[in-house]
């Protein structure tokens, strides 16, 4: 981990996506991943035109609220994010994050997400340049760094992405920032360090919580510890 990094945060925050979870018992994934000491519930809000996959939006997002008090990191993987930004926050987002590939007037839907109460962040896919955030770095609480290309859960991590996630670290400790540095896409126990060690601080993890053998308190506990790695402090 960078220095500036580590004097930011002791540690990654993990944010787990329920994603992979059983869609038929969400509240009992949400239930799961706080027993399991997760720090924020990631919910990926797919809307089929954005992203080819469809999960589901306000209505569920505000039921699954009354299941834990973990704050809600909700990734709007829609094409028109702005048509329910009040209704996201008024389901319980205490993270709204839109992508800049779908923001015509980014800035004005950040600051339409502060004004609502939410944290505003911003995603860019793997092939959308940092560039598109660079001159609004003091209106988001959060960069989002894709690491696969969105809309399923299961893919593998796109280590081109190291450089961009480097280079992002920097930006916000030049602008002073201290807005998260999110990654997304095929975290494990394997990647985790080596994407913190790039500069990011909070981890959405999915599949490779559903999928571990132990279930997913070992699941959180393997990859915050893997991120504690001595060999990982550079
Ligand atoms: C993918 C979603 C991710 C997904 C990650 O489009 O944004 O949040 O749940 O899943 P894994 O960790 O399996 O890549
Ligand atoms: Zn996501």
């Amino acid at each position: 981990m960078s220095s500036a990094a580590n004097l930011q945060t002791p540690r990654p925050l993990v944010s787990a996506s329920i994603l992979n979870a059983d869609m038929s018992d969400l509240g009992r994934a949400v239930r799961a991943v706080t027993g399991a000491e997760a720090d924020w519930v990631h919910l990926d809000v797919m809307d089929g035109n954005f992203v080819p996959n469809l999960t589901f939006g306000p209505p569920i997002i505000g039921a699954l609220r009354t299941h834990t008090s973990l704050p809600f990191d909700a990734h709007l993987m829609v094409q028109n994010p702005d048509a329910l930004l009040p209704e996201y926050v008024s389901a319980g987002a205490e993270w709204v994050t839109v992508h800049a590939e779908v923001c015509p007037h980014l800035h004005r839907t950040l600051c339409w997400i502060r004004e609502l109460g939410a944290r505003p962040g911003v995603a860019l896919n793997p092939a959308t340049p940092l560039a598109m955030v660079e001159n609004i770095l003091g209106d988001l609480d959060l960069l989002l760094i894709m690491t696969v290309n969105p809309g399923f859960g299961g893919q593998s991590f796109i280590a081109g992405m190291l450089p961009k996630i480097r280079r992002a670290r920097e930006l916000l400790d030049a602008a002073g920032s201290p807005a998260r540095l999110q990654v997304d896409g095929g975290i494990n126990p394997e990647t985790a360090p080596v994407v913190c060690e790039a500069g990011a601080d909070v981890l959405v993890v999915g599949s490779a919580l559903w999928d571990h053998q132990d279930g997913i308190r070992a699941a959180v506990r393997d990859v915050r510890s893997a991120c504690r790695l001595p060999q990982m402090r550079v």
